[in-house]
C-alpha cells in the first residue's frame, strides 16, 4: 500500500461557537494595520495588551515572513499566539499567503500545539476572498506537513510526519455568513493539496518499488476510487497501435511499458481538453548511459505522468465542468538485455520515422507517441507536462516552468495561472529555424540537435507530433520537479509540479 499520510484535521470554525481553548491561534499582520488587537479581543486582555506592546515599541512590524509567537495566559481562549507578517495588503494574494501560512505550522510544532486555530479574517486583502484565502491556508498545511516516512524506523525519523503537528486545526471565521464560503475553499484546498501529495508519493517511491506496472496500478486504482474511466494499454495494444517510440525506449528493461488513459466526463462540459505525462520509472539514459552523479533522482522522470494522474484525481473530486483525458506513457529506461542503439530507427504512432542519436533523449520519444494518439480524441487543447531537459533547469534554476506553445490564447491563460498558483511559466520560443538540428539523413527527424537551445529543441521536436491545428502547449517540469533543499511548503524532493497550476487554468476557463 502507498505510504499513507498523517492526517491533520482541519475545520472552519465560527467564533462564536468555539468551546475550547486553543494550544495556539495564529494571526495575520500587515505592515499597515494600526491595529491588529482590536481582531484579537475573543482571546483576552493578555493577547491584546501583548499585541498592542509589540506594534507600539516597533518589535512586530508585518514584514513579510516575520515570525513571533509566544505563549500567553491559561485562563484565555489560548495558550499561545503566532504573529505572522503579511507585508504589503496590496500586493497580498494567494501566492504570498501560501508561503506565510505554512510557516504557521512550523511555529505550531515548536510550540508543541495539539489543538491549533487560524484566524482567516487576519489575512483578508484586496486580492483575496473568504473562500480563496481558505483554500490557500488548507493547502498550504497539508502541504507543509508532508513527509515520507515509511522506509526509516520510527525511532528514527527525527522529523518525522507525526512528530508535534497538531491534531486539529480551525479555521476560525468571525461572521456566520463567511462560514460556507470558506468551507467551500477549505474542501477545494483539501482536494487539490492531498492531489499534490499523492503525487509526491508517487515520486517519493524508489524505482524498484515504483515500477511502470505498479504505477499504472496506482492510476487504476485512484480512477476506481474517485469513479474515472481508465484504460490501459499494454505492451500488445502498444505495437498494435503501431507505437515505435514507447516500445523502444521499453526495449532495454523487463518491465513491459503501459500507457494509462484516464478520462473525466462532465455533463455540458465547457471544453475537451488533453494533458499528457512524461512517466519514466527510472531513466538511466539507456546505453547513451547518464553519469552516476545524481542518477538516483532520475526515479523522478515520471513527475509529470505523476500530476496529470493527479490532476485527474483533483479534476474528478472538485466535479469540474470539463471533459479531461489524462494520458500518461509509463515505461522505464534502462540499457538491459536487447536495448535500443543509437543510430535505431523507430516509427512514431503518426507514422514519423525518427533517427534515435542519443538513448537518454527518450522523454520526446515517448511523448511523440502519446501526442499523436491524443488525436483520437479531438480535444480544444492539448498541454504536456514533462520532465524533459535538463537544460531547463540550467536556464531557470527552480524558478519556473518552461513554457512552449503554438497558441497565444493558450500561452496567455497558462500564464496568468502560473501567476495566481504560484506555478510561474516562462515562455521559449519555437521559431521555425529550430528545427533544422533534429533534420536526420536517413529518417524525418532525429531525437537531439547539435547541444544548443536543448529545451527549445526538444519542445520543436514535440511539435511536430501534436495533432494538426490544435492548441498546444509544452511545459518543462525538469527544474521544479523535485526540490533539492527544504522549502515552506516542500520537504526536499518531489514537489507536484503543474498541479496547481493545471486545476487553477481549468477553473479560470471562462
Ligand atoms: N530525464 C532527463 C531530463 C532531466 C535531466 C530531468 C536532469 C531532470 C534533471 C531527460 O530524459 C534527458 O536525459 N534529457 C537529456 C537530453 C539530451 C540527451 C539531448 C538532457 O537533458 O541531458
Ligand atoms: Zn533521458
Ligand atoms: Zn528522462
Amino acid at each position: 500500500m502507498l505510504h499513507k499520510e498523517n492526517q491533520m484535521n482541519i475545520k472552519v470554525v465560527l467564533q462564536s461557537e468555539i468551546k475550547h481553548p486553543y494550544s495556539a491561534v495564529a494571526y495575520g499582520i500587515f505592515e499597515s494595520e494600526k491595529h491588529p488587537e482590536r481582531e484579537m479581543e475573543f482571546l483576552g486582555d493578555e493577547a491584546v495588551g501583548l499585541v498592542s506592546r509589540l506594534r507600539e515599541d516597533k518589535i512586530f512590524s508585518g514584514k513579510p515572513r516575520e515570525l513571533f509567537s509566544s505563549l500567553i495566559g491559561r485562563g484565555t481562549m489560548a495558550k499561545g499566539i503566532v504573529l505572522l507578517g503579511l507585508g504589503n495588503e496590496d500586493k497580498f494574494a494567494m501566492t504570498q499567503l501560501r508561503e506565510i501560512a505554512a510557516g504557521s505550522l512550523s511555529e505550531f510544532r515548536r510550540l508543541k500545539a495539539k489543538k491549533a486555530a487560524v484566524f482567516l479574517p487576519s489575512f483578508l486583502s484586496k486580492k483575496l476572498s473568504f473562500d480563496e484565502a481558505a483554500q490557500t491556508v488548507t493547502e498550504a498545511l497539508l502541504l507543509a506537513s508532508y513527509r515520507f516516512d515509511q522506509y526509516r524506523l520510527k525511532s528514527d525519523a527525527s522529523d518525522s510526519s507525526s512528530k508535534n503537528l497538531p491534531e486539529e486545526i480551525d479555521l476560525i471565521v468571525s461572521k456566520a455568513g463567511e462560514k460556507s464560503r470558506s468551507e467551500k475553499g477549505f474542501s477545494a484546498g483539501e482536494v487539490i493539496a492531498s492531489s499534490i501529495n499523492f503525487a509526491r508519493n508517487l515520486g517519493n517511491e524508489p524505482a524498484n518499488i515504483m515500477t511502470p506496472t505498479r504505477l499504472t496500478e496506482e492510476a487504476k486504482k485512484m480512477a476506481r476510487e474517485t469513479g474515472l474511466k481508465c484504460a490501459v494499454l499494454d505492451e500488445k495494444e502498444i505495437r498494435k497501435l503501431k507505437m515505435g517510440g514507447i516500445i523502444g525506449v521499453a526495449q532495454g528493461s523487463t518491465e513491459p511499458p503501459y500507457v494509462v488513459i484516464l478520462e473525466h466526463a462532465a455533463r455540458n462540459p465547457k471544453k475537451t481538453l488533453c494533458l499528457v505525462g512524461k512517466g519514466i520509472t527510472f531513466d538511466t539514459g539507456g546505453i547513451s548511459i547518464k553519469p552516476a552523479k545524481d542518477m538516483e533522482k532520475m526515479k523522478y522522470d515520471m513527475m509529470g505522468a505523476a500530476a496529470v494522474i493527479a490532476v485527474m484525481r483533483a479534476v474528478a473530486k472538485l466535479k469540474l465542468p470539463f471533459h479531461v483525458i489524462g494520458i500518461t506513457p509509463i515505461c522505464e529506461n534502462l540499457p538491459g538485455e536487447n536495448p535500443q542503439r543509437p543510430g535505431d530507427v523507430v516509427i512514431a504512432h503518426n507514422k514519423k520515422s525518427v533517427e534515435v542519436i542519443n538513448t537518454d533523449a527518450e522523454g520526446r520519444l515517448i511523448l511523440m507517441d502519446a501526442l499523436s494518439y491524443s488525436e483520437k480524441f479531438k480535444a480544444d487543447a492539448i498541454i504536456d507536462l514533462a520532465t524533459l531537459t535538463g537544460a531547463v533547469a540550467a536556464t531557470f534554476g527552480d524558478k519556473c516552468i518552461g513554457l512552449m506553445t503554438n497558441n497565444e490564447k493558450l500561452r496567455d491563460r497558462i500564464i496568468e495561472a502560473g501567476k495566481k498558483s504560484g506555478e510561474r511559466c516562462w515562455e521559449l520560443p519555437l521559431w521555425d529555424d529550430y528545427l533544422d538540428s533534429i533534420k536526420s539523413e536517413i529518417a524525418d527527424l532525429k531525437n537531439v540537435g547539435s547541444g544548443y537551445a536543448g529545451t527549445i529543441v526538444a519542445g520543436k521536436f514535440l511539435e511536430q507530433f501534436v495533432p494538426k491545428g490544435k492548441p498546444w502547449a509544452h511545459l518543462d517540469i525538469a527544474g521544479v520537479a523535485w526540490a533539492d533543499s527544504s522549502k515552506p511548503f516542500n520537504p526536499k524532493g518531489p514537489t507536484g509540479a503543474g498541479i496547481r497550476l493545471i486545476i487553477q487554468l481549468l477553473r479560470d476557463w471562462k
